[in-house]
């Protein structure tokens, strides 16, 4: 499906209070250009970040999430970072599977000075997921809010 240039997908990068969050604060304060359609929401691990929250988020109209943890071996949880791995490499076959698109879904592990990297990786999921174009779901939701279904 083609889009007008200008269309912004939503994306959220869900980062860790620790490393990610550091990354994408450091970021900020270098004034890092990224898109601004990108809203950050601070989760104290990823390892938190529960399939529900990503799978709401994305029934709720989010095009695209991008999941930022600390390195693997510096998770301040120990090991939540590998269990946010597992996580969101089983939703991304489950989004392929349903047609929705297992690129939309992405994790990335970050150290606190890994700024540049936080946003090529933020960047980079605006381009993938633009050349998908908006989520499928997010159109059911619009129909649903509509009262079209
Ligand atoms: Fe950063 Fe666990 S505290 S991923």
């Amino acid at each position: 499906m083609s889009q007008p240039n200008e269309w912004e997908p939503e994306i959220i990068a869900f980062c860790c209070n620790y490393c990610a969050y550091a990354a994408a604060d450091l970021a900020g304060s270098k004034r890092m250009q990224y898109s601004a359609s990108v809203r950050i929401i601070h989760a104290p691990c990823t390892g938190k970040i529960e399939m529900e929250h990503i799978l709401e988020a994305f029934v709720k109209g989010v095009d695209g999430i991008l999941v930022a943890g600390c390195l693997e071996g510096g998770c301040h949880f120990l090991e939540g970072n590998l269990r946010a791995r597992k996580r969101t490499d089983r939703i991304r076959e489950m989004l392929e599977e349903i047609g929705v698109g297992g690129a939309r879904l992405k994790m990335v592990n970050l150290s606190a000075a890994m700024a540049p990297t936080f946003v090529e990786s933020v960047q980079e999921m605006v381009k993938t997921v633009k050349a998908l174009g908006p989520s499928p779901l997010k159109e059911t939701k619009q129909l649903e809010s509509a009262g079209k279904i």
